[in-house]
């Protein structure tokens, strides 16, 4: 018999369920094995007030195949975001907060925030609703090094956070440890996103021994002693440091390009690739805060009965999935992990 493990149904507290062609395949790809997700506002048409939030709630819900899944919709910060849709955003339980891309530092940001000090108003309302604001942590300044760009932003997050004292912000998807570092010093309504590929890779993943398009994302991942203080953060259990894959799937042809798009597609594999990580550490008893306790707590999320299993026997990632006449090619295609998932509610 090998060996078990079981949670509650995990909550993926920062995923891209894109729109179109995309969004079925996304929605189920995360729904089939999350109780809770945060879908990002990075549309093409940006997610950016209160009616277009519920607009795209309607349709991730009318997607779902999955009765236990509850799907969060986050809006767009912009300048032009009203006092009413932040009043309204907090006390509608859909919406779960607005998040902050700096204009041009990712994918479909470029009606982000060039001026961050321009959006204080706007802060001012979301710490009086305690509506929580998510983070894209990157300077947007092309000329500062790739690598270097979330270690600058720091600065700008610790203004807000000073500003700000009582409004709850989430550092996402964190790849330094300077960013850990902040976190973990600052007061507990600031918290992080921890993705698969920045709790397993570093900088030689993607480009030592051949460019591997599959581990590019944005922040990029870095240095060895970045991945290291993120996955110990991970495994330490502590509240503030909780899951969220950033699934962001692009079509095999954008992604294996002269210029290839920033994203990597987890949803179907982040949890067994997760489960081994924490395995291999010694942390199994961590996971479950990891998971879901930590998120739940933060959010303030109701926690379902629901459970998944993992066992202990090497699965195989998928080489690739096909949507339409396009292909994505999933974190780690072709690869072997040591977790499976048994059973799932
Ligand atoms: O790698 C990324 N992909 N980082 C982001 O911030 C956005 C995401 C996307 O939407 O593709
Ligand atoms: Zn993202």
């Amino acid at each position: 018999m090998s060996e078990l493990i079981t949670i509650k149904l995990p909550n993926d507290m920062h995923v891209h369920f894109r729109e179109g062609n995309l969004l079925d395949f996304a929605v189920n790809a995360t729904a089939e094995h999350f109780h809770h997700a945060v879908a990002m506002p990075n549309l093409i048409d940006p997610v950016t007030t209160y009616k277009k939030a519920l607009k795209y709630y309607e349709q991730i819900q009318t997607v779902s195949n999955h009765s236990h899944f509850k799907p969060l919709v986050t809006m767009y910060l912009t300048g032009d975001i009203k006092e009413i849709d932040i009043s309204q955003g907090s006390s509608d339980s859909r919406i779960i907060g607005v998040k902050l891309y700096p204009a041009g530092v990712t994918t479909n940001s470029s009606n982000g925030v060039s001026n961050i000090q321009d959006c204080y108003k706007i802060f001012e309302w979301m710490e009086k609703y305690d509506l929580p604001l998510l983070v894209h942590g990157e300077v947007n300044n092309p000329e500062t090094d790739i690598f270097d760009r979330e270690k600058l932003f720091i600065d700008e997050l610790m203004l807000i956070t000073q500003n700000f004292p009582e409004l709850r912000v989430i550092f996402e998807h964190i790849s330094t440890k300077d960013a850990v570092d902040f976190v973990k010093d600052s007061a507990d309504l600031v918290a992080a996103t921890i993705t698969p590929q920045h709790m397993v890779l570093n900088r030689n993943d993607l480009l030592s021994g051949g460019l591997k398009p599959h581990h590019y994302c944005l922040p990029v991942v870095k240095r060895e002693i970045h991945r290291k203080a993120i996955a110990e953060a991970a495994f330490s259990g502590n509240r503030k440091f909780f899951l969220g894959t950033d699934s962001a799937p692009h079509y095999k042809n954008q992604k294996q390009s002269s210029c290839g798009c920033a994203g990597i597609f987890s949803a179907s594999t982040a949890l067994v690739i997760y489960l081994d990580a924490f395995d291999k550490a010694g942390a199994l008893e961590k996971f479950e805060d990891f998971c879901v306790n930590n998120s739940s707590h933060f959010y303030k999320l109701a926690k379902t009965d629901k459970q998944i299993t993992f066992k202990k026997e090497i699965f195989e990632v998928q080489s690739s999935y096909a949507v339409g006449d396009q292909e994505i090619i999933p974190f780690m295609a072709n690869q072997k992990i040591s977790w499976s998932i048994a059973k799932e509610l």
